[in-house]
């Protein structure tokens, strides 16, 4: 027996929410889940990549795997042990991009484990497991459950998660650059503290920005988009995000541009069909730093993932 799922794209942080934010996006990676026929013959691993753009031989085909991880937490969790399972992961999503690439192959890997094992954990146990693999709940939520979330790890590793409905003329611009940015390297520059000034501005941006959502307001969204948490520290490392956010400031139909996830992939979010000018700029602005991109406009995944 086996089990295929389909995973949507995030994108995390939206500016000012570090590690809480996240919104769902319809790109997507298919991971299935069966039990290998030979008792005995261990894990195996298979990456198809469904494009041929993205680099796909860093990720790990044996226990590393995140996928495989998440897998045995579900199985410990069940009093039982992960052997002799096959995990195939068809890539949709590109890797290491800031596009939660991650957090769709834990949480296709868990969902699609949980149905093949008659469906043991609740979804609150699933999120819990893929937060904890993750490190953060802001990818995971949206992933499972689509749209517009906000997501808290708690102390004793249970997420508490929300989820809001996201205008529908507020439009996606993702603007994924042909490099990759690790994770880990672009979490290494954080600092490890702040000035109370720097959060007492996050916290408010983010509180604004839920209000925003919330209340369908364009006019406040647009303040709400800053940050000052992470976002300076990593914009050496996003190539074209100064330079786009200088050209996007004075443009009423846009509602802000922000670092996608860790990046490198930037995310603008426009009104009134604005993209169409951002998607120009964009081009024009990355041919002439030279850099190269793919540009996609996106309306929210409101599902998260499915069976298929
Ligand atoms: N919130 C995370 C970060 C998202 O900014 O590092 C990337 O996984």
């Amino acid at each position: 027996m086996k089990v295929s799922v389909k995973v949507p794209a995030t994108s995390a942080n939206l500016g000012p929410g570090f590690d809480c934010l996240g919104l769902a996006l319809p790109i997507y990676n298919e991971i299935t889940v069966e039990e290998t026929v030979m008792p005995g013959s261990g894990i195996e691993i298979n990456i198809i990549e469904n494009t041929n753009s993205y680099d796909i031989l860093s990720v790990p085909k044996d226990k590393n795997n995140i996928a495989y991880k998440a897998i045995e937490l579900l199985y410990n969790f069940i009093g039982q042990t992960a052997s002799d399972i096959k995990i195939t992961i068809k890539t949709g999503i590109p890797v290491a991009r800031g596009l939660g690439s991650s957090a769709s192959v834990i949480v296709g890997g868990l969902m699609a484990a949980n149905k093949l094992l008659g469906n043991p954990a609740d979804d609150a146990v699933l999120l819990s497991i893929a937060s904890e693999v993750e490190g953060h709940p802001d990818n995971a939520a949206p992933a499972m459950f689509g749209g517009f979330c906000l997501a808290s790890m708690e102390d004793d590793g249970s997420v508490v998660y929300s989820k809001i409905q996201w205008p529908e003329n507020w439009k996606l611009t993702v603007i994924i650059p042909d490099y990759e940015l690790d994770t880990k390297i672009s979490r290494s520059v954080l600092p490890e503290k702040i000035s109370l000034q720097d959060a007492a501005f996050n916290l408010r941006k983010c509180a604004m920005l839920v209000d925003a959502v919330y209340r369908q307001d364009a006019e406040q969204m647009k303040k709400c988009l800053k940050d000052k948490l992470h976002q300076p520290y990593r914009e050496k490392f996003i190539k074209g995000f100064k330079e786009l956010n200088s050209l996007l400031d004075n443009n009423e139909d846009i509602l802000g541009c922000v670092i996608s996830g860790s990046g490198p992939t930037i995310l603008v979010i426009s009104k009134n069909n604005a993209f169409e000018k951002v998607e120009n700029d964009v081009n024009n602005l990355f041919e002439s730093l030279n850099v190269s991109c793919d540009i996609k406009t996106l309306s929210v995944e409101n599902e998260g993932t499915k069976v298929i």
